[in-house]
């Protein structure tokens, strides 16, 4: 028997542990079990947390190397290892980023050395909506017909923020010029090994991937939406809605996940994040 009891979320995929305090530092086998669970649920619940910034950043380190996150304008300003997500304004100004991951994605799929996890701390929710959806990517490439296994699993994707920003965000202004010229494109394979369990997951969100190396546009684009819809069926994913003081950890590298709406201008929301370091997709 393990030392924490936990009740899954969804068959296999996402558990919620019980008895953590996240304030406290686990034990050499405490650390090693979580760590564990993780990356057999790929997702981890713990409920009733009340951490602080930097507790919260404290507890993450079990999993791995705290990196900040890229789009640091709202970093917390007192510690910058979090990332706020937030519709909240003070004097006049957001506290964090007040619309992010609508989209299904990968946590910095544009990075060459994309994240390992995040954490993601409730403090604010909203009483309906702003709930997070999360997909199982090891399932979905387990399912997959083995004609298309074959079709794509040593093919590469091409991930170009700005080739991909009008058709998956198109609320947004267009990319300036010093956008251009910031955002190179770079290729992930479209199915990784993940380091450290060894299986094998599809690597295809819904944000930031343009094209499959190799092929023409007319082929790759409707391949990508096919296995982006494939993916996120009902029966890979999990909706979590949130109550106050929810932690979830999820493993970025097999777990693609989503924001869904809420009423920003009846509710408030307020969710701290912390970011694990990651290595270059395999
Ligand atoms: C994220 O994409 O990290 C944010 C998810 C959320 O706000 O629910």
């Amino acid at each position: 028997m393990g030392l924490y009891s936990y009740r899954e979320l969804s068959s296999g995929f996402g558990a919620e542990i019980l008895g953590v305090d996240a304030r406290k530092t686990p034990n050499c086998l405490e650390r090693k079990e979580l760590k564990s669970l993780w990356l057999r649920f790929g997702i981890l619940l713990f409920r009733g947390q009340k951490v602080t910034p930097k507790e919260q950043v404290r507890f993450s380190q079990n999993f791995g190397v705290i990196t900040q996150y890229t789009r640091n304008k709202f970093n917390n300003e007192h510690n910058p290892d979090i990332l706020v997500l937030s519709n909240i304004t003070k004097e006049g100004k957001l506290i964090g980023s007040p619309v992010s991951g609508r989209v299904w994605h990968t946590d910095g799929h544009y990075l060459a050395e994309p994240p390992a996890g995040s954490l993601l701390h409730a403090i604010i929710v909203p009483p309906e909506g702003g709930d997070t959806l999360f997909a199982n990517m090891t399932a979905a490439w387990k399912d997959l017909p083995d004609k298309i296994k074959k079709r794509i699993q040593d093919k590469r994707v091409i991930i170009s923020r700005v080739q991909s920003r009008p058709y998956n965000y198109p609320d947004r202004p267009p990319v300036t010029e010093q956008e251009k010229s910031e955002w190179e494109d770079i290729s992930h394979p479209i199915v990784r090994v993940h380091p450290e369990t060894g299986k094998y997951a599809l690597y295809v969100g819904g944000n930031v991937p343009w094209k499959i190396e190799g092929m023409l546009l007319g082929e790759s684009l409707p391949l990508i939406t096919w296995l982006q819809e494939f993916s996120v069926m009902e029966r890979y994913t999990y909706r979590h809605v949130w109550q106050s003081g929810d932690m979830i950890l999820w493993d970025n590298r097999c777990v693609m996940h989503r924001a869904t709406w809420y009423d920003g201008e009846r509710y408030k929301r307020l969710m701290n994040r912390t970011t694990l370091l990651g290595d270059i997709p395999i």
